[in-house]
């Protein structure tokens, strides 16, 4: 595995850098690093600032670090958040897993300043630095959650042509779309697509692959079409994986290219949420669409597809509802949109899974450019064919990495 280095809070694999001395080890992580190898570079951003082992707890009150006897620590936080940015610019990191709710390394929730136990919206000093920087920047809690097992697989949806992956599936048991809750019973699949799902593992990683899926413009609902998505996650699925086949809007896109989704835009005008049977299927219909794409995932993705020497794209997908292709002029929209690539599928499934908890990577292969004259259904096919290998290679590295083999 190539080295794509990872920061890591030191604590959390098993080093006694905390403010009172002791560490907080997370076996997640450290399976974790054990897959990652010599691509770990442990960080403490406290012991980088120079502070002193054991002392006060410390929390962050508004731009500040206080200690527990009133002691404001702002500078040394400061210091070491920096150092830990460097340590991260000298290893050329994309991802960091730090300790959650610190004030200096907590991600989206951290201590509030009344040391009471409270926890704020937030981020730590450190956490802070490091996305303003880029990295994605997980906790424990998050690398525990989507650690795949054979109770939490990771689900994978394959797109038009794209079902390569499914070869390489060493398979325990079948299920058939039919015995599928929710799933059109009369539903055939367009070619290109198998309608069984494969239970079994990749490279030891316990997956479930939905090899084919239906579509709105196929006439189906948007419930119809998110069966697939509550079928894995009443399997126990956790990570759930999508790919497409798409049309670049960006002329400069080439057929064949690789794509990751960092967002999307929903152009469909359907949303699975905005029906009468949903509430029974999800907690809230309110669901937070910031971050939908798992930067996690995808930074394994990346890790993955630069060992693979395979370029990987990125960008926003436009999901429309089709079936025909779009005019010159709606390519021209999409482009002042912000949308890199389009398709006709995923977004009324990757709207089910955020709401059902589930961490969502979406993978695209480019098949033509988008709105640029004759294109036919064949033609996209074939093109999924041709890359198809190259996609499975970026999913199966990407498993590899986040996935613990079989014992
Ligand atoms: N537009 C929409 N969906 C697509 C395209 C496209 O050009 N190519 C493959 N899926």
């Amino acid at each position: 595995m190539m080295k794509e280095h990872v920061l890591v809070s030191a604590c959390l694999l098993g080093e006694k850098c905390r403010f009172d001395g002791e560490s907080r080890p997370s076996d997640a992580v450290r399976r974790l690093a054990a897959r990652l190898g010599g691509c770990v570079v442990p960080v403490c951003p406290e012991t980088a600032g120079g502070l002193a082992r054991p002392r006060p707890p410390a929390e962050r009150r508004g731009a500040r670090v206080v200690a527990a006897d009133g002691a404001d620590v702002t500078g040394a936080f400061a210091a070491g958040a920096r150092k830990t940015l460097d340590r991260a610019r000298e290893h050329g990191a994309r991802l960091a897993i730090l300790k959650a709710k610190s004030p200096s390394c907590g991600t989206g929730r951290i201590y509030d300043g009344s040391f009471s136990g409270t926890l704020t919206a937030g981020d730590g000093l450190a956490a802070e630095l490091l996305k303003k920087e880029g990295l994605a920047v997980v906790d424990e809690e998050k690398v525990a959650y989507c650690e795949p097992s054979v109770e939490h697989p990771v689900a994978i949806m394959l797109g038009s042509g794209m079902g390569k992956l499914a070869e390489s599936v060493k398979v325990v048991r079948r299920i058939p779309y039919a015995d599928i809750e929710g799933f059109p019973a009369d539903a055939l699949p367009v070619e290109g697509h198998r309608f069984e799902v494969l239970v079994g593992t990749i490279g030891g990683v316990p997956v479930i692959v939905y090899p084919g899926r239906i579509h709105l413009y196929q006439g189906y609902t948007e419930l119809e079409v998110t069966a697939l998505v509550r079928h894995a996650h009443r399997l126990g699925c956790r990570d759930v994986v999508f790919s497409c086949a798409t049309g670049g809007v960006d002329p400069s896109l080439k057929p064949g290219t690789i794509g990751l989704l960092t967002d999307h835009i929903n152009l469909t005008g359907r949303n699975p949420l905005a029906h009468r049977a949903a509430g029974s299927m999800v907690e809230t219909p309110f669901v937070s669409m910031d971050q939908t794409y798992s930067p996690y995932l995808a930074s394994f993705a990346r890790a993955a597809a630069a060992d693979e020497g395979i370029e990987l794209d990125e960008g926003v997908y436009a999901g429309l509802l089709g079936p025909t292709y779009e005019t010159p002029a709606e390519v021209a929209a999409l482009r002042v949109l912000g949308a890199r690539y389009v398709g006709m599928s995923a977004v009324c499934e990757v709207i089910m899974a955020r709401a059902l908890g589930m961490e969502v990577m979406g993978l695209t292969l480019v098949t033509n450019t988008a709105g640029a004259g004759h294109l036919s259904h064949e033609e996209v096919l074939e093109v999924a064919a041709c890359a198809s290998d190259r996609v499975a290679r970026v999913l199966t590295g990407m498993l590899e990495r986040l996935g613990a083999a079989e014992a």
